[in-house]
Parts: structure tokens; sequence; C-alpha cells
């Protein structure tokens, strides 16, 4: 017992060790891939293999969730008749989104898109939230890049788009939350400005 206490004291010495030298600039492969992650919204015209593909979804479901009730569901989509189909239906009533420079489909131009649904329970919000940042960093650590989608997903959920929606074949009682476009990326953008005045701490 005594041997185990000491090793793990030891072992989160070596994690604030890490921290220190992480925050004074030293490499942590974490962090900077969590520092380095950008949305992306141009990519090249391949899809991303099927196996990756597995490898970030399964990073997704190892996320924390309430309970690990694992309250969600992952539909990953690299078929084009889909992604071009509910795209030619938003263009049909939105002619003007085709317009975009570099328009190739309404999921920020992704070649795979995962869909996740989740039930109407409290924490369903924060499970899938979670389960989609492990599967952007995971990606972004591969080279893939990602873009969270809420837009395709509000047309998704119309009455128009009901067809396609149903072939995501979501169970009963859940519901398609958000999406995230991946490939491999084809364009570098600079970061977003963060607000480090939200976090406080307080004594
Ligand atoms: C819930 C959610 C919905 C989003 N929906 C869209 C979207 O529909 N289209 C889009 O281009 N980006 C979308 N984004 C990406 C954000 O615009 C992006 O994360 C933000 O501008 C910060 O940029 P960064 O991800 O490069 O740091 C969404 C992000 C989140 C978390």
């Amino acid at each position: 017992m005594l041997t185990l206490t000491l090793m793990s004291a030891s072992c989160a010495q070596d994690k604030c060790q890490a921290a220190k030298e992480c925050a004074s600039g030293d490499s942590n492969a974490v962090i900077e891939t969590i520092m380095s992650r950008r949305s992306i919204r141009a990519y090249e015209d391949r899809a991303i293999p099927r196996d990756t593909m597995e490898l970030i979804t399964e990073c997704g479901i190892n996320a924390p969730n309430g309970m690990n009730a694992q309250e969600w569901e992952i539909r990953v989509v690299d078929n084009p008749e889909f992604i071009n189909g509910v795209t030619d239906l938003f263009v049909k009533e939105n002619p003007e989104a085709a317009k975009a420079p570099g328009f190739k489909n309404i999921f920020r131009n992704a070649p795979t898109v995962v869909f996740i649904g989740a039930p109407d329970s409290t924490y369903s919000g924060v499970n899938c939230g979670l389960l989609g940042e492990n599967m952007i960093l995971a990606a972004w650590s591969m080279g893939i890049g990602s873009c969270c989608l809420g837009g395709p997903v509000r047309f998704l959920n119309s009455e128009v788009a009901a067809g396609y929606l149903k072939q995501l074949k979501f169970s009963e009682g859940y519901t398609l939350l958000y999406a995230i476009g991946f490939g491999f990326p084809a364009e570098t953008p600079d970061a977003k400005p963060r607000d480090k005045g939200k976090v406080i701490f307080l004594d």
C-alpha cells in the first residue's frame, strides 16, 4: 500500500513537473494538439479511411460520460450520395450557399461526417460534447482536420430533410444533436482569439 502511495505521489510530481515544463514552453503532445487545432473548412477530395475513423470514434466513446451510461449514438457517413444529396436539397432552397468559395457540400466541405445523436437527458449535451472533442483531438493528432457543425444539423432536423435524417437510423428517443466534418486539411487557418478574461480564479 505504502509503495503504491509513494508511486502515485511520485507520478503526481512527474505530472506536475510536466505541466510546469509545458507552461514554460517545453513540448507536451496533448497540449500541442489542443493548442494547434483549428476548425477546418477546406479538405482534400478523399474520405478518411474507415479504420482511421474506427480509431477516432473509439477515442470518442472513451470520453468521460455520466454514470458510464454511454447515452450517445454515432453515425459515420462517407457516402457521397448522402452528403451530396442533402447538399443538393439545401442548395435548392438556398442557392446562395453554393456560391461560397471552394463550396463542395453543406458540411463545410468535409468528405466524412460524423453525426451524433443524444437522448433527452440532463447531461446529454455534456456527454456528447466530450465525445466530440475526444474525436476532434484524436483526429488532429493524426493530421486530420475537422469542423463541428450546427448549421447543417438544423437543416437535417427540418421537415424537408426528414428522409435523410431517417437514413441515419437513430434509435427511438434519440435526436440528432450535432455533427462533425472530418477530412485531410487543405488550408491552415490562423487561431481565432480567445478571451482569457472568461477565466477567474477565486481565492
Ligand atoms: C456547437 C458548435 C456548432 C458549430 N457550428 C458550425 C457551423 O455550422 N459551421 C461552421 O463553419 N462552424 C461551426 N462551428 C465551429 C466554430 O465556428 C469554431 O469552433 C469557432 O469559430 C472557433 O474556431 P476554432 O475551432 O478554429 O478554434 C461550430 C462549433 C460548435 C462548438
